[in-house]
């Protein structure tokens, strides 16, 4: 089916604990029946642009999001990406500071006008049972906004 409801799920990750975040979103997204859901490490900008919802995870490195998720949000913003009115979320793990999905939640929300479940979704190092569970709960969320919003109730 080509027509199936998308969300994508982009994230970084050197140590798989924002990796673990993402595969918990992705069975929370997918408990929504009607979507098209991928988790990807790479993307091209414009396959942000050609998904209803945008879920990006990155976890903090020297108090920023890394260099990979900068790039394509650079890229996407240089090639002037219509992202406005998606539906999106951010998400990482962190140490101590966190500031990686803040930082990332605020760029999606302030620069490219997409309409952000807010608070960003931050975890500790490894998550444990409860925060993968938070997890699939904001997979969830951004699955039924996005069902919502398509059928704009
Ligand atoms: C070199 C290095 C720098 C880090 N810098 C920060 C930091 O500035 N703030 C923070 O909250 N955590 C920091 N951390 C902790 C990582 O965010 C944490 O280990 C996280 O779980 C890594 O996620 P990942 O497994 O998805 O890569 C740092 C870790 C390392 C190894």
């Amino acid at each position: 089916m080509t027509n199936l409801l998308k969300i994508l799920i982009v994230y970084y990750s050197q140590t798989g604990n924002t990796e673990k975040m993402a595969r918990a979103i992705e069975e929370g997204a997918k408990s929504v029946v009607g979507f098209n859901v991928e988790v990807k490490y790479f993307v091209k900008p414009e396959e942000l642009a050609e998904s209803d919802g945008i879920l990006l995870g990155a976890p903090t490195y020297y108090h920023d999001m890394g260099r990979d998720m900068k790039n394509l949000l650079e890229r996407a913003a240089k090639d002037e990406l219509n992202l406005k009115g998606k539906i999106g979320a951010a998400f990482g793990s962190y140490g101590w500071s966190g500031e990686a999905p803040n930082l990332l939640l605020e760029i999606m929300k302030n620069r490219f006008g997409i309409d952000v479940v807010e608070p960003s979704l931050r975890i500790k190092y490894n998550p444990d049972t409860k925060g993968l569970e938070e997890c699939r709960k904001l997979g969830k969320t951004v699955a039924e906004k996005v069902l919502k919003k398509s059928l704009k109730i």
